[in-house]
């Protein structure tokens, strides 16, 4: 679905992403780990075509879309969801995702005019609130409620799009533990064919929600499997220095 080979990018002196390859399934929700500055939002933005790297490509579907831009991404199915406010704050839940259901049924030319009533975009809204947990919050103005009740409406503002990835960077940054856990549950209740990447800082949110982990470390890949058997590495529990252990 998603392949990366060996992406590479510095800034001046700084070598960012070292040689970072990494392959997603079809309906794999991977985690990608590391430490601060490790360059995992730096990987992130090549991927979602914020940055253009040094070497390397980025193939989504055995297509290589590299030279791509993000809006050019997004239409081929790789949407992303991440902490930078992208949200109408004295528009209500509802709104938003009207805005977005409408571009993708390109009624987006008509919205402020009719799109509202449009049962198309009143559908997709419908659905995807259901799948984002957002249902009861629906005529909230999104200035009125919480950071972790907008990280689901970010994730919901990617749905209704049609993606076939979401890329997310660290979603769960600054929402509190619980709010934590309310996002998580909704991850695992998205559709299964849908494929995830999620970069993390937080090892809980990783187990909570991978098929599969990378780690980076130096923009490096040092590890790459199972949940299981990062759970069980003493190279990464070096690299967390400790924290590994409660998780
Ligand atoms: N535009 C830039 N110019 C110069 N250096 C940069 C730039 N962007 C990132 N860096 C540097 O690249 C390194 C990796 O940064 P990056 O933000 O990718 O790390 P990260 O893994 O996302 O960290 P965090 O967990 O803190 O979010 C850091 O040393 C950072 O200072
Ligand atoms: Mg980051």
């Amino acid at each position: 679905m998603l392949e990366v080979k060996g992406l590479d990018k510095s800034f001046g002196a700084i070598h960012v992403t070292r040689d970072v390859s990494l392959k997603l399934e079809k309906g794999e929700r991977r985690v990608i780990l590391g430490p601060n500055g490790a360059g995992k939002t730096t990987l992130f933005n090549q991927l979602v075509g914020e940055l253009t790297p040094d070497k390397g490509s980025v193939m989504l579907d055995g297509e290589d879309i590299t030279p791509l831009g993000v809006a050019a991404r997004a239409g081929k199915g790789l949407s992303r969801s991440y902490q930078k406010n992208t949200l109408f704050d004295e528009l209500s839940l509802r709104d938003n995702l009207s805005l977005a259901a409408a571009i993708r049924t390109g009624a987006s030319r008509s919205f402020f005019r009719d799109s509202l009533s449009d049962k198309g975009v009143a559908e997709i809204v419908a659905e995807v609130a259901h799948q984002v947990h957002l249902t009861p919050h629906l005529d909230l103005m999104v200035s009125e409620v919480s950071y972790g009740i907008r990280r689901q409406l970010e994730v919901g503002i990617a749905l209704a799009t049609r993606p076939r990835v979401i890329l997310m960077d660290e979603p769960t940054s600054g929402i509190g533990p619980e709010m934590s856990h309310a996002f998580h549950a909704m991850l695992n209740d998205l559709p299964r064919d849908l494929t995830l990447l999620i970069i993390e800082h937080d090892m809980d949110l990783a187990f909570d929600v991978a098929d599969s982990i990378t780690v980076l470390n130096y923009g490096e890949v040092v590890f790459d499997g199972t949940p299981e058997a990062a759970q069980g590495s003493p190279m990464l529990k070096e690299i967390y220095l400790g924290s590994w252990e409660d998780a």
